[in-house]
């Protein structure tokens, strides 16, 4: 457990950031053996970058211009994420999709949270789409991303029943309370080298 296995993290976001608070809530009790080196966002107004500045972790805001190709863009994050040798990197709620090369770069190294049971209802506004189809059941699912858009090899998965009197405001909220306990747990077995890819299977290691 010392501190020499504790590995190094990017988390990436766009808006509230509350998967990186709860993240972070587990990395402070010791339960995560990582440390988030930088926190990185697309968008400078991202209320999650506040709340990192208060705990004192770096903040990186990387705009995207207009000119700019994806691969470009990511090109600037890669260079300061190998400067700070980052061995992880974590998708909360960060609005863009990578391109091939930073992918290519982070094999079975790179974690998102979807909130649905995937590979039901990809892509934006996972919530709504299960609420409107009228599902009984959804979730939520971190996984490894790949070159797809939430395709990735899954990792952890949490049910959440829709009860008859949700909206899907009242049923994201209750994913999200999931989120908060299952992406934390995803990244305490990577941090602890437990996570295991299999083809499309992901099996936890027991401890030790
Ligand atoms: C979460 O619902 C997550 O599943 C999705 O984006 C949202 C991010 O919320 N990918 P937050 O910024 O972590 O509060």
């Amino acid at each position: 457990m010392g501190a020499m296995n504790t590995k190094r993290i990017a988390v990436f976001i766009s808006g509230r950031g509350s998967n990186f608070r709860a993240i972070h809530d587990e990395v402070k009790r010791g339960i995560i053996r990582g440390k988030i080196v930088v926190i990185i966002s697309d968008n400078p107004d991202a209320p999650g970058l506040e709340y990192a500045r208060s705990m004192g972790i770096r903040t990186a805001v990387f705009e995207k211009k207009r000119e700019e190709s994806r691969d470009a863009y990511f090109e600037r994050i890669l260079t300061l994420l190998e400067r700070e040798s980052v061995e992880g990197i974590v998708l909360a709620g960060f609005m863009k999709v990578l391109s091939r090369n930073f992918i290519h770069k982070y094999p079975n190294r790179i974690l998102n949270i979807h909130p649905a049971l995937l590979p039901s209802f990809p892509g934006v506004e996972a919530q709504k789409q299960a609420f409107e189809y009228g599902v009984k059941y959804s979730g939520c699912t971190v996984h490894f991303v790949d070159e797809g858009v939430d395709t990735g090899p899954v990792i952890l998965q949490e049910v959440v029943p829709v009860l008859e009197d949700d909206d899907e405001h009242t049923l994201a909220d209750r994913i999200l309370e999931k989120e908060h306990v299952i992406y934390p747990k995803a990244l305490q077995y990577f941090c602890e080298d437990r996570l295991e890819v299999r083809g499309r299977r992901v099996f936890v290691r027991p401890e030790g």
